[in-house]
């Protein structure tokens, strides 16, 4: 077997939970990533394993801690895992955690918590795995967060399980609503790789909170690509899955956006489009590259049965167009 795409789409057949893990280097820096090889190894001793990619910026750090902790991410918390999966300079700021062992860094509102030290190192063709002795398990009050396919999912469908309260100030809607971006820059668009699957796709996060939607899209650019980019318009609405819409968004940076290996622009010829993680982004990118000739766009609605809604004529957003809002409402 030598097909390392078909081997990464074989095992994201696989269900799993999301956890975070966190620990900190000998500077006392935090470090924490998002990781789905979280498995249980023994009962009596209670043991855990996580394996650790040689790639991970994380890497030296869980390679010579002591300590560390997992969050079982709940259905809510779907933003944590990509913030962990993004390789950011700063990941904790901002963010409620505990820390009551050195190390063992805890998302509050986790579906469950470890705080573990470590039992084994073992070096594993490219990963590391780290077998972790757990001093100490919390249940949580959410239900857990799911993924498979390239896709977070909710295994709850939703609810939170019978006989857990959900907190008053948890939002748990049957639908979450993500923000893509299908940013061009020389005619070259950005496509974000999902290391689980080696898949690519447009940008995608969760709408983060902000006090007007302009705010809250620059603040999903900073969380998803790591950098400020300003929205130019909304160009698709499409399901990712049962539980996902994304509202894709275009924008065209002035200046070249910042990559790295798993944030690259490519041109149209060079778009892996075998290696796309949804059937709905090859839609968006063929019909976004047909458009752009004429440089007229219509809105795609990919939702549910798969409809695909084109608004044809002039492009409403034109500026023939600007202050039509300011007059119509006055
Ligand atoms: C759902 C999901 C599960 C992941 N699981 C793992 C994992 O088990 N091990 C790993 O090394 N990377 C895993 N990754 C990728 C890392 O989270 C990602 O490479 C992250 O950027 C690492 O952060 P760092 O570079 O700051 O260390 C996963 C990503 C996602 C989205």
């Amino acid at each position: 077997m030598n097909d390392p795409l078909l081997f990464r789409r074989t095992m994201g057949r696989f269900p799993t939970g999301v956890t975070v893990v966190t620990t900190r280097d000998a500077d006392g820096r935090p470090w924490g990533m998002t990781a789905n090889s979280f498995t249980s190894v023994s009962l009596t001793p209670p043991l855990i394993s996580l394996c650790i990619d040689r790639r991970a910026g994380s890497f030296s750090a869980f390679s010579g801690c002591r300590t560390f902790g997992v969050s079982i991410l709940g259905e809510h918390q779907q933003d944590l895992a990509v913030r962990f999966a993004t390789p950011l300079d700063d990941k904790f700021t901002g963010l409620a955690t505990r820390e009551d062992h050195p190390g063992a860094i805890l998302m509050s509102g986790s579906a469950a918590t470890l705080v573990c030290s470590v039992h084994t190192r073992v070096d594993i063709g490219d990963h590391v795995m780290l077998v972790g002795a757990v001093q100490e398990c919390t249940l949580g009050p959410s239900a857990p967060l799911g993924y498979c396919d390239g896709s977070f999912f909710t295994p709850n469908g939703g609810t939170a399980p019978d006989g857990v309260d959900t907190p008053l100030n948890e939002t748990r809607p049957g639908r979450q609503i993500l923000v893509g971006w299908l940013v061009e820059y020389e005619s070259r668009i950005l496509l974000s790789r999902d290391r689980a699957t080696g898949t690519w796709r447009l940008p995608v996060g969760p709408l983060q909170a902000g006090p007007t939607m302009s705010e809250a899209l620059i603040g999903t650019s900073r969380a998803v690509m790591g950098q400020v980019i300003e929205p130019e318009f909304l160009y698709s609405a499409i399901d990712l899955s049962k539980s996902e819409t994304c509202h894709v968004y275009r924008a065209r940076p002035s200046v070249v956006p910042r990559q790295t290996p798993d944030l690259r622009l490519f041109a149209e010829g060079d778009i892996p489009w075998a290696d796309l993680s949804h059937s709905s982004m090859e839609v968006i990118l063929r019909r976004y590259f047909e458009e752009r000739v004429s440089d007229r766009f219509g809105i795609f609605l990919n939702l549910g049965a798969g409809r695909i809604a084109k608004i044809e004529h002039e492009s409403p957003w034109t500026d023939d167009h600007a202050g039509e809002y300011e007059r119509s409402a006055s």
